[in-house]
């Protein structure tokens, strides 16, 4: 059996008050249709629609390959919106699932609940319902005697009676794709609006002596809609709470779950630690025994298992096992520290390899670099690496101890084994197992290894 799902997400967002398009407005870290996109693959078999309208072209930019988009234009309601999609789905799929794109909370559970119950039903089309003494604006669920659906209210139309009717329409519907083609063209032109509404294609089936079925859902927080920056806000929340309830019960502690800020497709392994104040971002992908925080901002970064980072930031950066950061530790792009290392306060790595057990205390900045293993990188170190026009690379060897204060003027490379003496201003290669002093450093005498 095909089914295809239909996201509505042509509508402006007025309410917003934004110059991106609503639908992009990020919750968790990614636009708020990833969301929906996301809860619809469970469900569906074939590749979405969306129907885009305002901000069209920076929509569908998003969408890339993951969705077909169809333009609305003009935007004559919701069952006019859902019309824009016959063309390219009749006769291409057996059922039809339609839901608004600024619902991202809506589970894809909830989704596949909706599916099983169009499957069960011998009428042409099912949707989901809540229970919730908050009306919101909501379209109000008119029951016949025998329980199935016989109408959606919308607020505005409803009498006194009928907004007293606690269960609502969530805006999540299945239909048998044949009756929904047909019957989009019978929906009447709402009246007073002008419009074209979904909600009236209850009624059509009733007419046909096709019953509606509704699945009804229990957690009233997946149907939050937005339509205010105060939603946004709420759904953030909410689905902060989600992502962080999933990682506690995947072993994952966290202090302050509150103070957490976890994006969405995060991963962190088992018996690390999340502090306060912490963000993980992007495809940031922490092991396990970690301790995170507080005050971490980490970005596309990899951590392996039983590392430290204490308030530092990072992006794009890669430590291995056991290394230890901060506080106050910058570790940029291409920025690689292996096994053991230890990168104490106000450093900055970038574009450089720190190989096992290096040691990198306090002030310095390393850029386009390699570092030998077990090497000791003096309090204020900084690679020279820029000079003006180009960047270039240093090369330290294994052993090698850097005095406090060297600046090391690139290209260059220090030889295994090697010093060099505080405030050396390094310019030329240093020889393996050889002591540099001085402005521009010189070689002063050979030195013996202890190994
Ligand atoms: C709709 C439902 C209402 C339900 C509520 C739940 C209708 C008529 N009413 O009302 O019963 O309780 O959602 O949130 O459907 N859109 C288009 N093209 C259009 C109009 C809308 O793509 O021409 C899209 C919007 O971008 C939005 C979605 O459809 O994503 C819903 O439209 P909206 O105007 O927000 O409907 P509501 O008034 O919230
Ligand atoms: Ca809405």
């Amino acid at each position: 059996m095909k089914i295809t799902a239909i996201l509505l997400a042509a509508g402006q967002g007025t309410r917003m008050k934004s110059s991106l398009p609503k639908v992009l407005h990020p919750i968790a870290g990614k636009p708020m249709i990833w969301h929906a996109l996301e809860a619809i693959k469970h469900s569906t078999t074939e590749k979405p629609v969306v129907i885009v309208g305002h901000g069209a072209d920076e929509v569908t930019r998003f969408l890339g390959d993951s969705a077909e988009s169809v333009l609305q234009e003009p935007q004559l309601g919701t069952g006019h919106a859902v019309m824009q999609a016959e063309a390219l789905l009749k006769g291409k799929t057996d059922l039809v699932v339609v839901c608004y794109a600024d619902m991202p909370l809506l589970r894809g559970e909830t989704l596949q609940r909706l599916v099983e119950t169009q499957i069960n039903n011998p009428g042409a089309m099912s949707m989901l319902t809540v229970f919730a003494d908050d009306p919101r604006g909501f379209g109000r669920i008119v029951r016949k005697s025998d329980g199935t659906v016989s109408a959606i209210v919308e607020e505005y139309v409803a009498t006194p009676e009928q907004k007293l009717i606690k269960e609502l329409n969530v805006g999540g519907y299945c239909f048998k794709a044949d009756w929904l083609w047909d019957a989009l063209h019978r929906i009447p032109k709402n009246p007073q609006k002008g419009e074209y509404y979904l909600t009236d294609i209850v009624e059509l089936a009733v007419n046909d002596n096709l019953p509606v079925q509704a699945a009804v859902m229990e957690d009233a927080e997946e149907t939050i809609g937005i339509n205010t920056r105060v939603h946004l806000s709420e759904v953030e929340a909410a689905m902060r709470v989600r992502i962080n309830r999933e990682h506690m019960l995947n072993g994952v502690t966290m202090l302050d779950p509150a103070s957490a800020y976890i994006e969405a497709g995060v991963k962190i392994g088992r018996d690390t630690t999340i502090m306060p104040n912490t963000y993980l971002h992007d495809k940031t992908e922490i092991g396990e025994g970690n301790v995170i925080g507080p005050n971490a901002i980490i970005r596309d970064s990899k951590i392996g298992n039983h590392c430290k980072v204490l308030a530092s930031v990072m992006e794009g950066a890669v430590l291995d096992d056991d290394v230890d950061i901060g506080p106050f530790a910058r570790l940029r792009k291409g920025a690689h520290l292996m096994d053991h290392v230890h990168m104490g306060n106000f450093g900055e790595v970038k574009d450089s390899t720190l190989h096992p057990g290096v040691k990198m205390g306090h002030f310095s900045y390393i850029g386009n670099a390699q570092i030998g293993s077990n090497t000791n990188i003096g309090a204020g170190t900084i690679t020279c690496n820029y000079d003006g026009e180009k960047k270039h690379p240093t090369e330290i060897g294994e052993d090698v101890f850097i005095g406090s204060d060297t600046m090391l003027v690139a290209p260059l490379k220090i030889g295994d084994g090697a010093r060099t003496g505080a405030g050396a201003v390094v310019t030329k290669n240093v020889a393996e197992d050889t002591l540099v002093v001085g402005m521009p450093a010189r070689a002063i005498r050979k030195l013996e290894r202890k190994k």
